[in-house]
């Protein structure tokens, strides 16, 4: 059914260039497409009034110099939010809508892997504002990933746009993962790589599942997940990576 390439890069960005610009900005993407990086990861979640905007905490304290939920404002009260607090040398840098997003990783022809991140309770809502932003303008020769950990996320995805992969994100390898990865109708297993074991790499490739593993700073531990059979990382250091030649 899925119509996109799912295959990402070996090296993805995460969260963009997120160890040297502010996660989740137009910044970070532009230095990771200047770093070499093929794709990026993003998070996104909605405002108020269902918007969709880069951000990866349901609080906007970490990242942005505003406060509270991000979800409980609306686009035009977060249009004016700077999001440069973990890099401030970047000020001013706005809170990214993902259409903004969309239009920079299009001209840069960049892979997306596209987490969606909803608050809980706005699953729904948040997985259909992703597709609303994605369908009729994403090319179909770069490759596409809807991720969530999620599972409700995903199923309205699946709902909203069946042609898109999609990726459940897991901690560790569920026992079950193959009927969780059918029943989502999942191309891809996203998951934490210190927990990645060699039989399981193995089983998961060998059903022809995409083995994506986050968040990989270490060329070493890069090298070694790639050995086993994973097909790409997420890292926050793409040209780290990219330098080491991986
Ligand atoms: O999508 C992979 C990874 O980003 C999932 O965890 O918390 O960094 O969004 P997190
Ligand atoms: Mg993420």
């Amino acid at each position: 059914m899925e119509f996109f390439n799912s295959q990402l890069s070996r090296v993805i960005a995460h969260r963009g260039a997120s160890a040297d610009a502010p996660e989740n900005t137009l910044a970070a993407i532009t230095l990771a497409a200047d770093h070499g990086a093929k794709s990026v990861e993003i998070d996104a979640m909605i405002s108020r009034d269902g918007i969709a905007y880069l951000h990866h905490d349901d609080g906007l304290e970490r990242c942005t110099n505003g406060e509270g939920y991000l979800c409980s404002y609306s686009a035009e009260q977060l249009d004016s939010l700077d999001a440069s607090t973990l890099h401030p040398q970047f000020q001013p840098e706005p809170l990214p809508r993902l259409d903004a997003a969309i239009a920079l990783l299009t001209a840069n022809k960049m892979g997306l892997n596209l987490e969606i991140k909803p608050t809980p309770g706005l699953e729904r809502e948040t997985a259909e504002a992703v597709v609303n932003s994605l369908k009729n303008v994403w090319p179909e020769e770069l490759p596409l990933v809807l991720s969530s950990f999620s599972k409700d996320a995903l199923r309205a995805a699946l709902e909203f746009w069946p042609e898109a992969p999609r990726a459940l994100i897991t901690c560790t390898v569920p026992s079950d993962w193959q009927r969780q990865l059918q029943e989502l109708q999942c191309t891809n297993l996203h998951m934490a790589a210190p927990l990645l074991d060699k039989d399981s790499a193995s089983s998961i490739k060998a059903a022809e599942y995409g083995l994506y593993c986050y968040t990989v700073n270490d060329v070493e531990m890069a090298k070694s997940l790639l050995t086993m059979g994973v097909d790409g990382v997420f890292t926050d250091k793409p040209k780290m990576l990219l330098n080491a030649g991986i």
